[in-house]
């Protein structure tokens, strides 16, 4: 596992305080009857206009800032003038920041207006499973205990984890080893090192875990067209345990 520096550490807080802040705008930007086209275009310029810039443009050709991904969309949606969002839809919004050659990465999912029940109970497991998946996790601990505190969460609330998509570290490219997945055993996996920086990213499905692609290359949708959540935030593991570097203030679970 990679161990950061701590200039380098500097650097990844700063790209991460940038990802946050427009995860906290997103916020503000989630609304019926405005396409994730013009979402996308408004954090562009707030990622810029805070000194970033979004990694995902261009990376392996992708053609956005961020990506934004309503409902069956698991991850990797392109923005679009023809995706229109309306009341009862749910939004992820994934952003990666590049900041003098480091990164931040996290992802929140909204809801927009009311939404059904079920569509409200997986945001809320999805982002509990993170933090079941990091509680009580520390340098010399195996992977495998976040994997597996995620996928019972998951499961246990009836609902199923996405396999082909994971974490991942973090740093000077925005995909370093190792992969963080969201499902296996407590015994599996790396032992987290001091000064790793870990994107950890449940993808949970409220119906089967199967997936598939859409024809643009990118979009990743439920093979049951059910909903699916996301929630990601990039991790920063030191002696003294787990800190969250792109989690906002008022969060219900800062500085728990
Ligand atoms: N947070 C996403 C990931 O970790 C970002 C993908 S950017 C894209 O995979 F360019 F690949 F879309
Ligand atoms: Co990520």
């Amino acid at each position: 596992m990679i161990q950061k520096t701590p200039a380098e550490i500097v650097l990844i807080k700063k790209a991460c305080e940038i990802t946050r802040n427009a995860l906290i705008y997103a916020k503000s930007l989630i609304k019926a009857g405005v396409s994730t086209f013009d979402i996308d275009k408004s954090l562009e310029k707030f990622i810029i206009d805070s000194g970033g810039s979004p990694a995902c443009l261009g990376y392996n050709g992708y053609p956005a800032a961020t990506c934004i991904s309503v409902n069956d969309v698991v991850v990797h949606g392109i923005p679009s003038q023809n995706t229109i969002l309306k009341e009862g839809d749910i939004v992820s919004v994934d952003i990666v920041v590049a900041y003098k050659g480091y990164h931040g990465d996290a992802t929140r999912t909204f809801p927009v207006g009311v939404v059904s029940e079920e569509k409200e109970k997986l945001m809320k497991v999805t982002k509990e499973c993170f933090f079941k998946g990091i509680e009580n996790l520390r340098v010399g601990d195996r992977l495998g205990k976040l994997s597996y505190a995620i996928q019972q969460h998951a499961e246990s609330n009836g609902f199923s984890v996405v396999r082909e998509l994971s974490g991942h570290g973090i740093g000077r490219r925005m995909h370093e080893a190792p992969s963080v997945l969201n499902y296996g055993k407590v015994t599996d996996g790396p032992i987290i090192s001091e000064n790793a920086v870990l994107a950890i990213e449940p993808m949970i499905n409220a119906g089967k875990k199967e997936i598939a692609m859409l024809s643009d290359g990118w979009g990743i949708v439920t093979r049951d067209r059910r909903p699916s959540a996301h929630y990601e935030n990039t991790v920063l593991f030191t002696k003294t345990g787990a800190e969250i570097l792109t989690l906002e203030q008022d969060d219900e679970y800062y500085s728990r």
